[in-house]
């Protein structure tokens, strides 16, 4: 998958992601990331990138024509074009997942005072904010989603089955809590299921930890109910719903 992020302040972007698990990942080639400076399109000697708001007003408005060629300079016809700004889709796992699916993901980033309205109307697919406040501009907003969807693609985490057992999968929302040595700090120990060597126990009592955490620190998540105890397969089924033959 490849990521274009457009931006007045590159280093703000390129920083984050160029460090740790996504540096290397991007090193090694399991996803690209371009970072552009909207302002190699301003205009005129000064490149400037953003003018006066028709109809008065206080601050400086992003141009619509300077905007434009930043996108036509690295969209393709499979690219999915969005503008981070606090008045879009709320973005969540399942927005990451859905841009983790595309070949080419552009984010523009939106400046604090605005972009020129034809930019949403027109020239993005989609508006996306991270959540309800406000930031300076969408920097942090384009270095999240960035993290966040490239995490999901193949040959970034070193162990597959963290994705599927982290937070917000489906039935199983918040994390249990991990623990490591020291067994015991302080008094605090860790808990003695997770020392008793029975594989079954652990993964039941993580799955009851991750459900007590969500129903207490996020309550507006829906939590799976344990499953009920597994009854023992009848050996001869008087009738064969589950394909089963009767008598084997
Ligand atoms: N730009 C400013 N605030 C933002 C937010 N909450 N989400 C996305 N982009 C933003």
């Amino acid at each position: 998958m490849r990521f274009d992020v457009l931006t007045l302040f590159p280093a703000m972007v390129e920083g984050p992601l160029s460090a740790s698990i996504l540096g290397r990942a991007r090193a090694a080639g399991a996803f690209e990331l371009g970072v552009h400076d909207l302002r190699a399109h301003g205009l005129g000697r000064h490149r400037t990138v953003d003018d006066t708001p028709y109809g008065g007003g206080s601050g400086m408005v992003m141009r619509v024509d300077v905007v434009a060629a930043a996108i036509e300079a690295v969209r393709r016809p499979d690219s999915h074009v969005v503008l981070t700004e606090p008045a879009g889709t709320r973005f969540d796992q399942s927005v990451a997942r859905r841009f983790a699916g595309l070949p080419h993901l552009v984010v523009v980033c939106g400046h604090y005072e605005g972009v020129d309205a034809r930019v949403r109307a027109h020239l993005v697919d989609e508006v996306v904010s991270i959540g309800d406040y406000v930031l300076t501009g969408g920097e942090y907003a384009a270095t999240v989603i960035v993290d966040a969807v490239a995490r999901l693609l193949p040959g970034v985490l070193g162990n597959a089955d963290s994705i599927h057992e982290e937070s917000f999968s489906p039935g199983l929302a918040l994390e249990p809590p991990p623990y490591t040595r020291p067994r015991s700090f302080r008094g605090w120990d860790v808990p003695d299921v997770l020392l008793s060597g029975n594989h079954g126990e652990v993964a039941r009592w993580r799955r009851s930890e991750g459900r007590a955490l969500t129903r207490a620190l996020r309550p507006d998540l829906p939590v799976e109910d344990e499953p009920a105890p597994k009854r023992r397969r009848r050996r001869t089924p008087a009738t064969t719903l589950d394909g089963d033959e009767p008598g084997r």
